[in-house]
């Protein structure tokens, strides 16, 4: 047993932010499934949005934020986000982020659904820029223990039903994590759906885990699919890479197969219409030609390969060279808009349990996030869970409310099985769940998912059995959730119910 004060999960930008600022406040325990660079954070491209332009203000980001939502946003989490955001940011600046600039300033770009250029960004790898930084200021505590390879695999409860830790997995054994506040900040759950742009660690284990001890969720349904991945077909292996929204914002366009423009067709906006719009759009044309979509960099050939010099390598890689050829690209999902209920404070319905970041949910995106707005909730909502958390008394009850019960190792054939089932969750989630719902996937899907139950009534010590685990808990509350929402709203497009209803205007909640 390692005893602490405050146990954070997960080393992206929401679990770094929250470490630093209860470094004053006592021992702080990092633990990160993988190494400290592997997170969504570390991947991100754009940038960071934050109204620090000259012509821009936060009331301008607000409005943007909750048309982006689909009036799903809660004002007062915007609000904060919105204003404390321009601070955390300059914040970020001060440790040392070098966000790029020209000769009259920082040198804001444009992303979809933005009224003004406010996204702050370190060519195409402002994740990368943003984790260095946190990563360099954690060095220099003393206070904040890092221990990478290390799984929350559940979380506990004493007999006050107050969470006091996690068990944890490190190098196939079981250890217990107790602490007098614990925060979950374990990013998003892509790797439920077959094609998406998050990192492998994003197995949606915070959510898991939380619900397991009945903790709740909400808006799980709201999942966004990034319109433009690089998608080399049966040609290659399909890898997909993200070929970031501020390639449009640069004034990128997309053609069909034909070479024709098509956005206009679909919204006024074109190029630059909420991503769930382009999204479909592209679904929609892609349906009609069977064949995929390019992205036409010839409008910006002069700075593609300076402005976004990570994209340039990945497609050169892939045999594309984006100052020259289309790139062909489809969508993917990218983000959960929904995850573990949360205050303005990071608090969950589980008292001495925190969540931000990705995974937790308080209404700031509403039904579809604002591009570049993840960074700053991370960054924002990090900071606030940790003040809250520093404000706790230590536990006065530490027994467990139930004893842990042992983990044990997979016999291989069974492993094998429960790995293949992996893939057939996140091929049928895919093609049942994403972009386009209708009520008669869903309800085979949910069929499918329950026969898998038994999953849930092992107990494995394999990390990657228990991701399985996770990825149903989460594929199935994905599901449900879509199927109980007959409307379309924001990322969730039901071609059965493909209208808005003002009925619907409000949370989905699930707990155990
Ligand atoms: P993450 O950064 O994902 O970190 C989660 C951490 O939790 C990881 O360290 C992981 O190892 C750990 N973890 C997970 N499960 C466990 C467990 N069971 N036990 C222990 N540790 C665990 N947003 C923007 O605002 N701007 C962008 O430009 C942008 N670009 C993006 C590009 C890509 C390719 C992707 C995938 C996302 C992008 N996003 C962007 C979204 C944004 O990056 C993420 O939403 C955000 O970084 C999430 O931060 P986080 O701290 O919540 O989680
Ligand atoms: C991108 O660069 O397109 C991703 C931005 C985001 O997810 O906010």
């Amino acid at each position: 047993t390692i005893t602490t004060d405050f146990l954070i999960i997960g080393s992206g930008i929401a679990g770094l932010s929250a470490a630093l600022e209860l470094a004053p406040f006592g021992h702080v325990t990092i633990i990160t499934k993988a190494s400290i660079r592997e997170s969504a954070t570390e991947w991100a491209q754009g940038g960071i949005a934050a109204a620090m332009n000259k012509k821009d203000t936060p009331s301008l980001h607000l409005q943007d934020t909750l048309i982006a939502g689909a009036h799903l946003c809660d004002k007062n989490a915007v609000r904060i986000l919105v204003k404390e955001g321009p601070q955390c940011v300059n914040e970020l600046i001060k440790l040392g982020a070098q966000f790029d600039q020209t000769n009259k300033g920082y040198d804001y770009t444009k992303e979809a659904a933005h009224s003004q250029r406010r996204i702050l960004h370190a060519r195409d790898e402002t994740g990368k820029e943003i984790k260095k930084t946190l990563g360099n200021a954690i060095l220099s505590k003393k206070n904040i223990h890092f221990h990478p390879h290390t799984m929350a695999s559940s979380l506990i409860l004493n007999t006050l039903n107050e969470c006091t830790g996690a068990h944890v997995i490190t190098n196939n054994t079981q250890q217990l994590i107790q602490a007098k506040a614990t925060l979950i900040a374990t990013g998003g759950c892509g790797q439920v759906f077959s094609k998406t742009t998050n990192p492998a660690i994003a197995t949606g284990d915070g959510t898991a885990i939380a619900y397991n001890i009945g903790c709740t969720l909400q808006d799980m349904e709201f999942i966004q699919f990034h319109p433009t991945t690089l998608t080399m077909g049966d040609k290659k292996p399909i890898s997909i890479f993200l070929i970031s929204e501020a390639v449009r914002g640069e004034g990128a366009i997309l053609r069909n197969i034909s070479g024709e423009q098509f956005m206009h067709h679909y919204h006024p906006d074109a190029e630059l219409a909420p991503r769930d719009i382009v999204a479909r759009s592209i679904y929609l044309e892609n349906q009609k030609t069977k064949n995929h979509i390019f992205l036409d960099l010839s409008p910006i050939k002069h700075i593609a390969k300076k402005r976004f010099p990570n994209i340039y390598n990945r497609c050169l890689d892939a045999g594309i060279d984006i100052t020259r050829d289309f790139i062909p690209i489809s969508p993917a999902a990218h983000y959960c808009m929904g995850g573990i209920k949360t205050n303005l404070v990071g608090e969950t319905s589980i008292p001495r349990l925190f969540a931000a970041g990705e995974v937790a949910s308080l209404g700031i995106h509403g039904a579809n996030r604002l591009a570049s707005n993840s960074l700053l909730d991370g960054l924002v909502f990090g900071k606030r869970a940790a003040t809250q958390m520093a404000t706790l008394s230590p536990l006065t009850e530490s027994l467990p409310k139930t004893s842990l019960s042992p983990k044990t190792a997979t016999p291989p054939e069974i492993k094998t099985r429960i790995l293949g089932i992996k893939q057939t969750i996140r091929s049928t989630m895919w093609r049942q769940v994403s972009i386009i719902r209708h009520n008669t996937p869903l309800t085979d899907t949910l069929n499918t998912l329950n026969a898998l139950n038994w999953i849930l009534e092992l107990s494995p010590i394999e990390p990657e059995l228990i991701e399985v685990q996770h990825i149903l808990i989460n594929a199935m509350i994905i599901t449900k959730a879509a199927y109980n929402r007959k409307e379309s709203r924001g990322a969730h497009y039901r071609s059965d119910f493909s209208e808005t209803n003002p009925n619907y205007q409000k949370h989905l909640v699930f707990s155990k």
